[in-house]
């Protein structure tokens, strides 16, 4: 089991380590629409839906989009954490939704009925997942005929500037999360079970100003956020030397998407 798949009840027992990363992303990228409202805009949501979002973590994108959202929606908020479900239903039961139910659930064995969603939506989870293509098939037995399941998921190529900084732990110089369900993964894995497939790129680039920032974001995750003092300095020193390189500033590229899958009717 790699590193991605296994240790994530430590590691999303609730946001905070996934806070650090989210800073870093929020602070630095630069697009024309940030990444939740750009999501949102693709997704085929209509009034009074009912909608699954799986590995939903702390609900911080229904907080950023629901003011654009079609009115009258039923959430179910789905995460094997049971600190980020009770977080997700803290924040959403605040926005104006119809309901908002709680679940802890693993994504290969949803305790939900066939045909229950218009949409499923797994935004940036299936990494975290052994089993992918079982996962798949238990949104696919979830969603209603005609429904809709959006899958984000990050390119191998995502952030490989910053990546590449994370040898100093032994880690390969790609983003983890890319290798174990890149693009081409996520294209395959859902043509498989759906038939059909479309792929979106967000448009967006990283220009990082704060050296810290790089530091507290990479060691919030396996293997930084077990690393000894010497890997550590090692990090800070390569950090710190990417930076100079640049001018004080480290500019990284990003390959973030978004895929949707019609379930056959
Ligand atoms: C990177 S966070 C993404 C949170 C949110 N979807 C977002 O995009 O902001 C991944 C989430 O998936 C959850 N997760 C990981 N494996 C899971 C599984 N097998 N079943 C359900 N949730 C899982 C984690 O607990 C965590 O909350």
């Amino acid at each position: 089991m790699s590193s991605i798949t296994s240790g994530n009840a430590q590691q999303y027992a609730d946001s905070g380590k996934l806070a650090a990363r989210a800073r870093l992303n929020r602070q630095y990228t630069i697009a024309e629409t940030g990444w939740f409202p750009w999501v949102a805009r693709r997704l085929p949501l209509k009034p009074g839906d009912r909608v699954l979002d799986i590995g939903c973590g702390p609900a911080w994108f229904w907080a950023s989009v629901m003011k654009d959202a079609p009115e009258g929606l039923h959430l179910t908020l789905a995460d094997q954490s049971s600190g980020m479900v009770a977080e997700a239903v803290e924040r959403c039961r605040a926005l104006p939704f119809a309901s908002v139910t709680g679940r802890e659930a693993d994504a290969t064995a949803l305790p939900l009925d066939d045909g229950s969603f218009e949409a499923v939506i797994a935004m940036h989870m299936l990494y975290h997942v052994a089993d992918q293509p079982a996962a798949l098939a238990e949104m696919s037995r979830v969603l209603k005929p005609g429904g809709t399941l959006a899958v984000t998921t990050n390119g191998a190529g995502n952030m490989r500037e910053i990546y590449q900084l994370t040898t100093v732990f032994g880690s390969p110089p790609a983003d983890p999360a890319g290798e174990a369900f890149g693009y081409d993964k996520a294209e395959a894995l859902m043509r498989a079970v759906f038939g059909n497939v479309a792929f979106f790129q967000h448009p967006a680039m990283m220009k990082i100003t704060e050296p810290e920032d790089v530091f507290l974001a990479l060691t919030s995750y396996p293997p930084g956020d077990r690393a000894g003092e010497p890997e550590l300095a090692a990090f800070r020193e390569a950090i710190a030397r990417a930076f100079e390189r640049g001018g004080g500033v480290l500019e990284a590229a990003k390959e973030t998407g978004l895929f949707l899958s019609r379930k056959e009717t």
